[in-house]
């Protein structure tokens, strides 16, 4: 299995051939998914004693398996939060996974480490962190959040001991009520409490809120979590009047910024990021706005000792790496073996630069307020919040949950766009999340317009009812 024979040879250039083709699409088939039943017949069992050979199993990825997934680098995937890997990127990720790098150590991987650290530290000098200011490269923002809060939680009992202050019966953090289901996740697994603080009507957290949430939150508080972009608007809480109170209770200060902190970059929008200069720790997420493949996680923290205190895996057999004193980014967060996932992000930084980035970034919110405005026009159709990065979410007036469901499966089905129901407060509406570059106004302009047709045969069939 490991030689390299004529065999692998001529599976190496087919595979390759499809990677090539797949990665030349400007426009990748959008697909759908399909059931169990379906992928059954087709595919059928393909893990055999004998195995199926290479070009078979090539075969049925590439003619059941892949069509029978959604690209989610299609511009018209606009659920969720998609992803978009610019060229450079995905083409690295198969450098990435041809080279074999263990990424946990200086030891093993210090090429790979020296770029990552690059990145980290281009996030932080832009975020306002200083110098030294350093982390790793995560799964993705659910684990960034949970490593972030872990080694919060560690500092403040270090600090309590360090005091002779008694341990609190039970840690506590504050986030928003508008806050990523990811921190009430992160909250179960380290079993503390989560205390909501009220977001304003506009879905924004402020420092005010913060200041009464901690003032009834009693003893064990150890963090306040502010959101740079949430998932379901692209709100920016008032970063600066959280970071205040935070300090001014000696609280660490944790920004998940998965997706939205990637608007920092963004001369239209960094005013929105004011005050995330006083994070003790951060998050941004390559995979959703920083054109990178998934799956990849951008953890930083202010003071990296910190958290390397809190998870630092010791072992006879790994003593020799942790006792260097060298950068070993499984020491920075609830990992150990792990893949070099800051490597795609960075051939594509040092191909580009960091100011195409910030175009690219500045474009998804310039045309997320252009359709905003097409929307505001329309008699039928309302925003729910007015945009503040790139999600856009809107009502069509009358529309009940299964409205926008059937017209969400003629889209998929007509292979036009990926756009899912959404709610809020109870009422059912959808949303665009622009983080693709080749998302165009006029693809947008048709998805409104399919509402319109959807709209014009709901009402003639309700005529003939
Ligand atoms: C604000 C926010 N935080 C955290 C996450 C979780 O990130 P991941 O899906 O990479 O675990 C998301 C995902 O959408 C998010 O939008």
């Amino acid at each position: 299995m490991h030689k390299a024979t004529v065999e692998t040879a001529a599976l190496r250039e087919h595979i390759l051939t499809y990677a090539r083709t797949r990665m030349g699409y400007d426009n990748p088939p959008l697909d759908h998914p399909q059931t169990l039943e379906w992928l059954q017949q087709r595919a059928g069992q393909t893990v055999t004693e004998e195995g199926l050979g290479g070009m078979r199993a090539l075969g049925i990825f590439a003619d059941v398996l892949a069509p029978a997934t959604i690209s989610t680098d299609h511009p018209g995937y606009l659920s969720f939060i998609p992803t978009a890997p610019t060229e450079a990127s995905t083409l690295f990720d198969l450098v990435v996974s041809a080279s074999s790098i263990y990424g946990g150590s200086w030891l093993e991987g210090a090429g790979a480490v020296y770029a990552e650290n690059q990145v980290l530290s281009w996030l932080a000098s832009e975020v306002g962190l200083p110098e030294t200011a350093g982390g790793v490269f995560v799964q993705g923002g659910t684990l960034g959040n949970l490593s972030a809060l872990v080694a919060a939680r560690h500092a403040a009992r270090a600090e309590r001991e360090r005091k002779g202050t008694s341990q609190p019966a039970r840690w506590k953090f504050i986030c928003s009520s508008e806050a990523h289901s990811s921190l009430k996740s992160a909250a179960a697994v380290m079993d503390v409490e989560i205390i909501k603080a009220a977001a304003d009507t506009d879905g924004r957290l402020s420092g005010v809120a913060v200041e009464q949430a901690i003032a009834a939150a009693g003893d064990g508080l150890f963090a306040v979590v502010a959101t740079s972009g949430t998932t379901n608007f692209g709100i920016v809480d008032d970063l600066d009047s959280i970071g205040v109170v935070a300090k001014a209770h000696d609280l660490w200060f944790h920004i998940d910024g998965a997706y939205g902190l990637a608007g920092i970059l963004a001369p239209s929008t960094r005013k929105l990021f004011k005050g995330s200069e006083r994070a003790d720790s951060f998050i941004v997420d390559p995979h959703k706005w920083l054109f990178a493949p998934f799956d990849a996680c951008a953890l930083v923290y202010r003071n990296p000792e910190l958290a390397r205190a809190a998870h630092t895996q010791h072992g006879e057999y790994l003593d020799t790496l942790t006792e260097r004193d060298e950068w070993n980014p499984s020491d920075y967060a609830y990992n150990l073996t792990r893949r070099v996932r800051g490597l795609p992000l960075w051939f594509s930084l040092a191909t580009h630069g960091t100011n195409a980035y910030a175009k690219a970034v500045d474009d998804n919110i310039r045309l997320a307020h252009e359709i905003a405005d097409v929307i505001r026009a329309h008699p039928k159709m309302s925003l729910v919040r007015e945009p503040m990065l790139s999600v856009v979410v809107f009502e069509y007036d009358g529309w009940q949950l299964a409205d926008y469901e059937a017209w969400s499966s003629k889209l998929l089905d007509d292979q036009i766009a990926f756009v899912v129901p959404s709610s809020h407060a109870g009422r059912p509406n959808t949303r665009f999340a622009i983080v693709n570059p080749l998302t165009s106004k006029d693809l947008l302009i048709q998805i409104l317009d399919s509402m319109d047709e959807f709209e014009a045969s709901r009402t003639e069939k309700k005529g003939q009812q």
